[in-house]
């Protein structure tokens, strides 16, 4: 299956520069190489900055850049992946899963799952966010919460909040904790991580998508490692996943084949130290995408 690697370097969802950089980073750090090795077929294309405020620098209350997050989430909604293809959106800021995952979720009449790998929910909504960084919000926006109305587009398609796996979870706001459990999104916090595994939960959720014959999207937030291992990113939490938890994490998706598109969110490349943290993404992707220590028996339902 031929992959499409889309440059998407929105940094409007937050004040902090440096996510505009990603795209750059991991083209730098050998994103296409690396597939292109492993055999598949790579394309490129790329979501263009809205002309309107491209550096967000317009505000609306206590909001930070609500018209240029808009704006990418319409140009990224209606950006059509070719037939075939599975995307791999390089970000830009977490803001990006607003345009990204309506625009998967209205691909097929599949039922879209969502595996959010992240040290945050990102479930505020305009109302309830503290910080006014509106890469804070995306999961609440792609699952329907009628509170962006007037403020972003409404979402292509959403997603049932029963279906999206939160791993990694560490930092959730007190009214994100009202949502998550309010919504029924299922989640796998570090304590639990720490007291059972990475693999069970990620398990009986990649088993409920192959039973329902689901379509799969991963987002992944730089945050969900633990900033030893991935300084790059504006919002470090401590206590994420290690390097082999997150290979682990990738492995089991590789073996799974049920991935149908991927984002990479919040990697800021101005803060990392020489190019570890995008070269560690791009080993992820490539454990992803079957590399392997070893050949080893697939286990496929
Ligand atoms: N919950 C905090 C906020 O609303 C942090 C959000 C971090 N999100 C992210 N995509 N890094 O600002
Ligand atoms: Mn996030
Ligand atoms: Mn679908
Ligand atoms: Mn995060």
């Amino acid at each position: 299956r031929p992959i499409q690697l889309i440059d998407v370097p929105v940094q409007s969802g937050a004040r902090r520069r440096g996510c505009v950089m990603g795209p750059d980073a991991l083209r730098t750090a050998g994103m296409a190489e690396v597939l292109t090795d492993l055999g598949y077929g790579v394309s490129t294309a790329s979501i263009n900055p809205p002309a309107t405020s491209p550096d967000g620098a317009d505000t609306s209350g206590d909001l930070h850049a609500p018209e240029a997050c808009a704006a990418w989430i319409a140009a990224i909604q209606a950006y059509d992946v070719p037939a075939g293809a599975l995307p791999i959106f390089l970000g830009g800021d977490h803001l990006l899963a607003a345009g990204v995952v309506p625009a998967m979720a209205s691909r097929s009449d599949r039922p879209q799952f969502v595996l959010w790998l992240d040290a945050h929910s990102d479930i505020h909504t305009p109302a309830t966010t503290t910080s006014g960084n509106l890469h804070g919000t995306p999961v609440a926006y792609f699952t329907g919460a009628p509170e962006f109305e007037g403020v972003f587009p409404p979402p292509r398609a959403t997603v049932d909040p029963g279906k999206i796996l939160m791993l990694g979870l560490r930092s959730v706001d007190p009214d994100e904790k009202a949502a998550l459990v309010r919504a029924g999104v299922v989640t796998a916090d570090m304590r639990t991580i720490d007291e059972h595994g990475i693999a069970p939960p990620l398990r009986r959720f990649l088993d409920e998508v192959r039973v329902a014959n689901g379509d799969l999207h991963v987002s992944l937030d730089v945050d969900f490692l633990d900033p030893s291992i991935a300084p790059a990113v504006g919002t470090t939490v401590p206590g994420g996943a290690t390097f082999r938890e997150a290979h682990l994490v990738m492995e089991m998706l590789h073996d799974s084949g049920l991935v149908t598109s991927l984002d990479i969110a919040e990697l800021n490349p101005f803060l990392d130290e020489r190019g570890r943290t995008t070269s560690l993404i791009v080993d992820l992707i490539a454990s992803l995408f079957g590399k392997a220590v070893l050949d080893r028996p697939t286990r496929r339902g």
